[in-house]
């Protein structure tokens, strides 16, 4: 497994100075890093439709962007382009090792970890992202910049690429195999390959209050929950007919804060929301179903591991009932089963010992099975 090595700070003066603040290199902080998959894989992954991928390159000076799936490269020439590919955690377990190195961070806030091939001169250009970024270099050398966050002019340099406007450095360093650049939201940056080289870039995602409302409403549709109409019994009189005075507004209000205050409500839906993948997962279903028998002596034998990319979370308000939620989806196995769902969520690989009071219970073996079939866990 990866460690990550600090060497000027701990990981609580990481997170007290840095998440979120302030870009920071952390020189060698994967000493002896090597490519976690090689270049012609990733461009192998590339040519997957459902793999999102793209290409950006300058042509004539103008930056172009095509997206994925491609079928050769050979157009491309030997310099100036870099390919871009998502979620390859999803399909390569060695990249999904990789996010242990920033435990440090739960995975709901997890977005993907992208991994781009650069040829020299290569690079997607000057931008700023929403996300924090940990930007690990493996072969090769790039140069990157990094602004300081401000109100940068921000302009289409083609269609499906959002540029800035130059910025001065408060970063300015060469990267070599083994350099971790982190980026939090808001910070220009820009990146030149100086040497074919490969960048894998653990990306944490964050909610916007429009999203989490939009998740909430369907969340509702969905349980058929959040029905009942505002109810203004012994209303007072009213004279302006036009008029939706405060306290009719505040009754609408109370009725919307009702559903955010039900700490239950809003834990269903907080775990299945945030348990949902945004990029496909490489699920392989078993052809031969295993049984009961078969799985508890995987358990014993090999464990079980998660398959790259899959969320799975429980909350302080439901886990003493042994609810998790699994890629979008709820499941309630009991009180008896709380260690061994906690294990499961926490945990990317489990054995017979840490799903112990679990494997005592027949939902819990018998939901357990069924993603074992459908490939969300599996064993090597
Ligand atoms: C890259 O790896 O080429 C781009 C990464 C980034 O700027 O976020
Ligand atoms: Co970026």
């Amino acid at each position: 497994m990866l460690t990550l090595q600090l060497s000027d700070f701990s990981i609580e003066e990481f997170l007290a100075h840095y998440w979120q603040k302030k870009p920071v290199l952390i020189r060698q902080g994967f000493p002896g890093f090597y490519d976690l998959i090689r270049p012609d894989e990733l461009a192998g992954l590339a040519c997957e439709p459902q793999i999102e991928s793209r290409l950006i390159y300058k042509q004539d000076g103008a930056w172009q962007a095509e997206s994925g799936p491609f079928e050769s490269y050979g157009r491309f020439g030997k310099k100036d382009w870099t390919l871009v590919v998502q979620a390859v955690d999803h399909w390569s377990p060695d990249v999904a090792d990789l996010v242990q190195a920033f435990s440090f961070i739960p995975k709901w806030r997890l977005d993907d970890v992208m991994i781009s091939y650069a040829t020299n001169g290569g690079g997607v250009g000057p931008h700023i992202d929403l996300y924090d970024v940990f930007i690990c270099q493996g072969s090769g050398r790039r140069h990157w910049r990094v602004g300081e966050r401000g109100d940068h002019r921000q302009f289409a340099a083609h269609p499906a690429l959002l540029h800035t406007a130059p910025f001065d450095a408060i970063i300015d360093a060469e990267l070599i195999a083994g350099d971790i650049l982190y980026i939090p939201p808001g910070f220009p940056h820009d990146g030149i390959c100086l040497e074919n080289s490969m960048s894998f870039s653990v990306g944490f995602r964050s909610k916007s209050a429009r999203d989490m409302l939009s998740g909430l409403a369907d969340h509702l549709i969905d349980n058929e929950l959040g029905s009942a109409l505002i109810s203004d019994a012994g209303r007072p009189l009213h004279t302006e007919q036009g008029h939706i005075n405060r306290s009719d507004m505040a009754l609408m209000k109370a009725q919307m804060q009702a559903v955010l205050d039900d700490e239950l409500v809003m834990a269903d839906f907080v775990g299945s929301f945030l348990s949902k993948t945004k990029c496909e997962l490489d699920l392989q279903a078993l052809e031969d179903e295993i049984t009961q028998d078969d799985l508890l002596d995987l358990l014993q034998n090999e464990g079980l591991r998660r398959t790259g990319g899959l969320r799975c979370f429980y909350l302080d308000q439901t886990i003493d009932q042994g609810v998790c939620y699994v890629d979008g989806q709820r499941y309630e196995f009991g009180s008896s089963a709380r260690e061994s769902v906690i294990a499961l969520c926490d945990n990317d690989e489990v054995d017979e010992e840490m799903l112990e009071g679990g494997l005592q219970l027949s939902g819990f073996v018998a939901a357990l099975l069924e993603w074992v079939n459908q490939g969300y866990w599996y064993a090597e």
